[in-house]
């Protein structure tokens, strides 16, 4: 045979690979998803996301000390709200003293530079278990953005350099950053979770929080799974509201939607690498049917390439341990 081009060339070793490869992960790609208890010295696993812990505040603050370490440099936090303090307000989410506000200050003043994003929503703070306020049934918009800002504005003051409203209310992210303009915190980001779908993968989150809807599900605001202009649609809109970040969620069943959302915007990307999916990972490694650290970086790799510049994922500290 004469071929003029023969593609294998660039494949024929490790070191050619390694030149020629257009996605690369670093640890500074990653968002760490910690999930914050009350109490001391409170170390839980959770059941079904094997391998990842709700941690109370002092421990959480030496991982956090650990994580810098490692060079992951940022981290997304959620609470767990106690069943007495939560209600259908979910005013437990602007308290100045609560466990998130503490939790913020805490571990900004252990590691100053690590920035720190935050969960706006209210479902772990709802006794219905939504991310808005409900009535007769319905989960009410427009009295759930004032709520959201609230909040917003309380973590800004506690000193986090991100919220990150993961609600899918309309209007949310202008009137957070309203909320945020005219009350000074000029420096601080909106990550909006932009597309977020209604999706069954959600499952083990809700377990670490005790956070799933007590009736009904969650589809009147969050997005239908089969649907990508919207995607494209709403991104645009947090774009034009104010978001600094715009994310997609889930990502792995949604990479088509990272690389439609990625090609639209000109802000960062991020996708999150969600608890069902560090479960499928978990799951079938266990049962000796995949390969755990090979997964691990396939699926973060497929995640950048799709488009995401930022990845949220529970596999942080793995992958950062697998790329040295
Ligand atoms: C709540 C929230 C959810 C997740 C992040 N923020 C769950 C939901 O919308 O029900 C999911 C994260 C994951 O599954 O890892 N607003």
């Amino acid at each position: 045979m004469h071929l003029n081009r023969r593609n294998r060339i660039l494949r024929q070793s490790s070191a050619i690979r390694s030149l020629v490869v257009e996605t690369r992960l670093a640890a500074n790609d990653f968002i760490v998803p910690i999930f914050i208890d009350e109490g001391k010295n409170i170390k839980t696993e959770i059941a079904s996301m094997p391998g990842y812990y709700r941690n109370s505040l002092d421990i959480t603050v030496r991982q956090v000390k650990e994580l810098w370490s490692m060079g992951l440099r940022s981290v997304l936090i959620f609470i767990k709200c106690k069943d007495e303090l939560k209600d259908n307000t979910g005013k437990e989410a602007w308290n100045k003293n609560g466990l998130m506000q503490q939790s913020i200050k805490a571990i900004k003043d252990a590691v100053p530079d690590m920035v720190v994003m935050t969960d706006v929503a209210l479902d772990p703070y709802s006794s219905f278990g939504h991310d808005g306020i409900v009535k007769e049934g319905e989960i009410v918009n427009d009295e759930t953005v004032e709520a959201l800002v609230k909040m917003s504005i309380s973590h800004a003051e506690a000193g986090a350099d991100f919220v990150a409203p993961s609600d899918m209310m309309d209007g949310r992210i202008g009137a957070i950053r309203k909320g945020l303009e005219e009350n000074n915190h000029t420096k601080t980001g909106i990550m909006a979770y932009s597309a977020k779908y209604a999706s069954c993968f959600y499952g083990p989150f809700r377990d670490a929080l005790d956070s799933a809807p007590g009736f009904g599900d969650k589809k009147t605001y969050q997005m239908d799974f089969g649907n990508r202009l919207e995607a494209v649609k709403e991104t645009l809109m947090d774009v034009e509201e104010g978001a600094d970040i715009v994310m997609v969620k889930p990502a792995l069943a949604y990479l088509d939607i990272i690389r439609e959302v990625k090609n639209a915007v000109s802000v960062p990307v991020s996708a999150y690498n969600i608890s069902g999916e560090y479960a499928m990972i978990k799951a079938a490694a266990k049962m000796g049917w995949l390969d755990e650290e090979k997964a691990i970086i396939e699926t973060l790799t497929a995640i950048k390439r799709a488009g995401a510049d930022l990845i949220a994922t529970y596999f942080a500290k793995d992958a950062v341990k697998l790329l040295h």
